[in-house]
């Protein structure tokens, strides 16, 4: 049995939409052939598939990464942009290829406005030049009466698209990306960016190129970057066919979150910085099959959705700190959404983050658990990645996380039961406050065998919605082995 004791009066911070954010690279078949499919009969005029677009409005996307990854260090944006007969086909460095360029800034960011989501570009600091990312900015947001800013309203946007977010470069720190630095050699060229992005566009939301949050590239560029940035990135994949190593390696999260914050922190004291960055956990997810293809079409597992949902709870937890994280990826490539020709399904993975995007509220609320534990490791550490998160344990064998609205008048909790084959009771207790009326259950566990697949290569999962009748303050549940559950109820204070 595990008891959950909910107190919204201890807020954890104000959540952040861009929590539930969203990452595409031009990959594998992740924009072309996947969101983006001139001339299937699936495609809209602007030739958007039309049922992933569905799929991906669902999810209610608070921001949208673009367009790499190691993508983008050979990327030059201005290929992208005009008549799209008319643009140059380029060598793909990073993953193989040609890219035709016809999915562009324009087609970007009128998917964005589909979406309803904010759009977030990286900058090419591989092959690119500052006067590049300068122009694309320009481009962007440019009110005036300069050149690029009229290249925009040639190509049919007078208005401008008022971009925020914009990454220093992706990944700059690795041999597999086009152009890396030293982490001296980033700071001192993201320093000159950073300053002339913001005399061009004060508005501007930079990101600093981060690690695992704790290394030494992370401390050099936090303490060069501190000063110039509103974020700083974190990018950090797990996964495992050991199950207790796939299920428990997102907690490695944790470690990111306080490792980056620590060195935030103490830049902040030294250098008497009034508004330090906040992380950007601007790549996340289980991924450890099909590493070497080039096309990343990874087949979730319903274990792999376990860890979805705790990496998602983990960030509510922590949302004073993480403001915004991107599942890597969305379509086709290390996604939820798989395509065809004919359709599109989805894999696993989908269920929590659609669960947790659809219900969480205004402030992430104290959830302490106290219950049965995971201690140590019931399997060896093997995994692709080398994250260790043995140390962090014990973990709770059921992963909470908790929102409630600004008056308290309404909670949601999501919970992770880890353990494979056995039930779990949980209940939850509210401190001076009360259940008002029935709560609300949806719950999604593996496919039973047998049962009918949109696709033969693609796990299902069951997704049951009911509800649950609690007393007073405190509700009972029974959440099935291998399972992830939304629980949303009314509240009315009681003192
Ligand atoms: O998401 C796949 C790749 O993983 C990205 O291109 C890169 O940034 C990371 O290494």
């Amino acid at each position: 049995m595990t008891r959950i004791a909910v107190d919204p009066a201890r807020p954890l911070g104000t959540l952040d939409r861009n929590v539930f954010g969203g990452f595409v690279e031009h990959l594998g078949r992740c924009v072309y052939g996947g969101l983006y499919d001139e001339g299937s009969a699936l495609s809209d005029a602007q030739g958007f598939r039309k049922d992933v677009l569905g799929l991906l409005r669902e999810l209610r996307l608070g921001v949208l990464r673009w367009p790499g990854g190691n993508f983008v260090s050979n990327y030059h944006w201005a290929d992208g942009i005009g008549p799209k007969d008319a643009r140059p086909r380029r060598p793909d460095l990073a993953w193989g290829g040609e890219e035709s360029n016809r999915f562009g800034t324009d087609e970007f960011l009128a998917y964005c406005a589909e979406l309803g989501t904010d759009p977030y570009i990286c900058l090419n600091m591989g092959t690119g030049t500052l006067e590049e990312a300068l122009a694309w900015v320009e481009y962007c947001n440019g009110a005036g009466d300069t050149a690029w800013a009229g290249r925009r309203g040639d190509n049919g946007h007078a208005a401008p698209y008022g971009v925020r977010y914009w990454g220093l470069g992706n990944e700059m720190y690795g041999d597999w990306q086009v152009g890396a630095l030293s982490a001296e050699e980033y700071v001192r060229t993201a320093t000159r960016w950073a300053r002339a992005i913001k005399m061009l566009d004060p508005n501007a939301v930079l990101v600093s190129c981060g690690l695992t949050g704790w290394s030494d590239w992370d401390r050099v560029v936090i303490d060069g970057m501190a000063s110039l940035v509103e974020l700083h990135s974190v990018h950090i994949y797990t996964g495992s066919d050991d199950y207790w190593t796939n299920v428990l390696q997102p907690h490695q999260a944790e470690r990111a979150i306080r490792g980056a914050r620590a060195l935030i922190e103490r830049a902040a004291y030294i250098q008497k910085i009034a508004t330090p960055p906040r992380i950007a956990y601007d790549e996340w997810n289980v991924w450890f099959r099909n590493h070497d293809d080039g096309a990343l079409e990874e087949r979730y597992t319903f274990a792999d959705a376990l860890a979805v949902g705790t990496y998602l709870n983990i960030f509510v937890r922590n949302c004073d700190w993480v403001r915004m994280a991107n599942l890597a990826q969305m379509v086709n490539a290390i996604a939820p959404i798989v395509t065809t020709p004919e359709t599109a399904v989805l894999q696993p993975i989908y269920y929590p983050f659609l669960l947790h995007a659809r219900a969480a509220l205004d402030v992430a609320v104290d959830a302490y658990v106290v219950g049965p534990v995971v201690d140590p490791l019931p399997g060896d550490h093997r995994s692709r990645w080398p994250h260790r998160v043995a140390d962090l344990g014990p973990f709770n064998l059921v992963d909470a996380a908790a929102t409630a609205d600004a008056d308290r008048d309404r909670l949601a909790l999501t919970l992770v039961n880890r353990d494979p084959d056995h039930e779990e009771t949980v209940e939850i207790v509210l401190r001076d406050l009360a259940f008002d009326g029935a709560v609300a259950i949806a719950t999604v566990t593996a496919e039973e065998a047998g049962q009918a697949r949109d696709l033969p290569d693609v796990e299902g999962v069951r997704l049951q919605e009911g509800a649950e009748t609690p007393r007073g303050g405190t509700c009972v549940l029974t959440l099935p082995p291998k399972s992830f559950t939304l629980v949303e109820a009314r509240t009315t204070a009681t003192r």
